[in-house]
């Protein structure tokens, strides 16, 4: 079962929008096989968060750790969010090393499917709101950086990186 290589900032693939997952593709073996390397490999790295383009596809798929394993979200949408926001620290797998200040609505009502490809609703608070946001930001290339009020931690290593012209 293979890892799969996570890429890291400023690769241009990281700024795509990301394409929805036709449900023709959700039966598919080629597909099964992703998801499961897909949570593999946010599980090797210890993230508690991927997006599928992080791994180079550029495909609507996020994954989120929970308490006792992983849970999947395909063509996930948000539907409502809190007016109320909280600052936290947030890391990404994309940039090593790296943390800062980001804003969140604290509270979310997400649509999307599960990997058989049923359609699920989920309320999301605490963490799991705030990864949520963070890893549907990446669907849209949108990265923690453009949100960031304050680097807390590696400001030295984003240094002279710049998204290309
Ligand atoms: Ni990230």
């Amino acid at each position: 079962m293979p890892i799969l290589n996570i890429i890291t900032y400023p690769n241009p693939k990281l700024r795509q929008k990301a394409k929805n997952v036709e449900t023709a593709q959700f039966s598919q073996k080629e597909f099964q096989n992703f998801l499961r390397d897909f949570v593999k490999t946010m599980q090797a790295k210890d993230g508690i968060g991927l997006a599928a383009p992080q791994v180079s596809q550029s495909i609507r798929v996020i994954a989120v750790s929970t308490k006792n394993s992983a849970m999947i979200l395909i063509n996930p949408k948000i539907i409502s969010k809190s007016w109320r926001k909280n600052l936290a620290e947030e890391g990404c797998l994309s940039f090593p090393d790296i943390y800062g200040l980001v804003k969140r609505h604290n509270k979310i009502k997400v649509t999307s499917y599960d990997k058989n490809g049923k359609k699920i609703k989920l309320k999301c608070d605490g963490l799991f709101a705030r990864v949520i946001q963070h890893e549907i930001d990446h669907l849209d290339g949108i990265l923690f950086i453009d949100k960031m009020k304050k680097i807390t931690k590696g400001a030295e290593l984003l240094k002279g990186k710049k998204d290309a012209e």
